[in-house]
């Protein structure tokens, strides 16, 4: 959302942020399909059927010093080195390449509130991620300066506050929907049919269909100046406290300490406009490295240092 009303909580440049978003996202060309609907048609419907399952890991057999498990197949291909900066690349090429090499990318879906608690706001942002639990800490990057701070940002720092929703299956396409560049004071909830529900510690609303939420106080907002246009502010990273967490019933363990893949279905970020499912997963151990020394595998690995000279070593 963006404002051009004065006096209803707008920021200063909302207009012009507005304007220089859309051009942005036109250069962006993210549709790689004319007709979307009929490329969208012509590929399977969604299966109800891939229910969630354990597999086994793709080489249950590996061993120690073995490597990849492909047989040495990548060590086959040669890579191809990109400056990003690079003359004639454009930094838009920097964008697509990450997001669709950084993958998967968990979505936080933010759900904000103007300071006058007159207009709510709901976004996803890829650029979302969990750096830390005690406490709960979280890391959400947006494009752009605070000078055209999106409304999620703009909200986040005139209140503080927010709510982190995680996305899944079952509302993906009404989540999608609200990353609409709607005018300020349009509600993203209202479009799209999704419910707020109370929150406990933070004004914003979370959204009640979200398997888990976590209502969040900001801790820091960093800004990041552009490479390509020196003085240019293009990107914010704001930290974010987790206060309290709401997780559906059905997904949480006795212990609340553990929510099941196969309730939750989470979707994550590919590059693009694609999104991936979670349907199954692999469980791998945790090595130990003492335990395979005395048991074999890794006896002739060298002795481990005490854990102070070790960190001496380090610094
Ligand atoms: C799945 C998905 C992930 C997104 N991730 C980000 C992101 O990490 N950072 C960002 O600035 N915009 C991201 N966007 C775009 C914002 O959601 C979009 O600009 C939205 O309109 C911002 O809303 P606001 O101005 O109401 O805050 C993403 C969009 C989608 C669909």
């Amino acid at each position: 959302m963006t404002s051009e009303e004065p006096g209803q909580g707008k920021r200063s440049h909302d207009a012009v942020a507005h304007q220089e978003r859309t051009k942005q996202e036109a250069s962006i060309k993210r549709n790689p399909h004319p007709d979307f609907k009929s490329v969208e048609s012509s590929r399977p419907a969604w299966s109800e059927n891939s229910s969630w399952q354990f597999t086994q890991t793709r080489e249950p057999n590996w061993t120690w010093r073995q490597g990849g498990n492909d047989g040495g197949a990548s060590l086959q291909k040669s890579h191809i080195e990109i400056d990003p900066y690079a003359e004639g690349r454009p930094p838009v090429y920097n964008y697509k390449l990450l997001i669709s090499g950084i993958t998967p990318r968990p979505i936080g879906f933010i759900s904000t509130i103007s300071k006058d608690g007159s207009s709510p706001n709901l976004a996803p942002f890829s650029y979302t991620n969990v750096v830390c639990h005690d406490p709960p800490i979280f890391t959400v990057g947006f494009a752009g300066g605070l000078d055209r701070a999106k409304d999620t940002l703009g909200n986040l720092i005139d209140t503080g506050e927010c709510v982190l929703n995680m996305i899944s299956e079952h509302f993906v396409e009404a989540a999608n929907a609200t990353s609409v560049n709607s005018p300020y004071g349009v509600s993203e909830w209202d479009l799209t049919g999704l419910h707020p529900a109370p929150s406990a510690r933070v004004r914003p609303a979370r959204v009640k269909e979200s398997i888990f939420a976590t209502e969040c106080k900001l801790v820091e907002v960093k800004e990041f100046e552009s490479r390509a246009t020196p003085g240019k502010k293009t990107g914010t990273l704001a930290i974010l406290e987790g206060v309290n967490f709401w997780v559906r019933e059905d997904a949480i363990n006795e212990e609340r300490n553990l929510i099941d893949p196969a309730v939750l279905r989470p979707v994550s970020r590919l590059g693009g406009i694609t999104y991936g499912r979670v349907t199954e997963g692999f469980e791998l151990l945790r090595p130990d490295y003492e335990k395979l020394r005395a048991s074999g595998p890794l006896a002739d690995a060298p002795v481990s240092k005490p854990h102070s000279t070790r960190q001496m070593d380090k610094l």
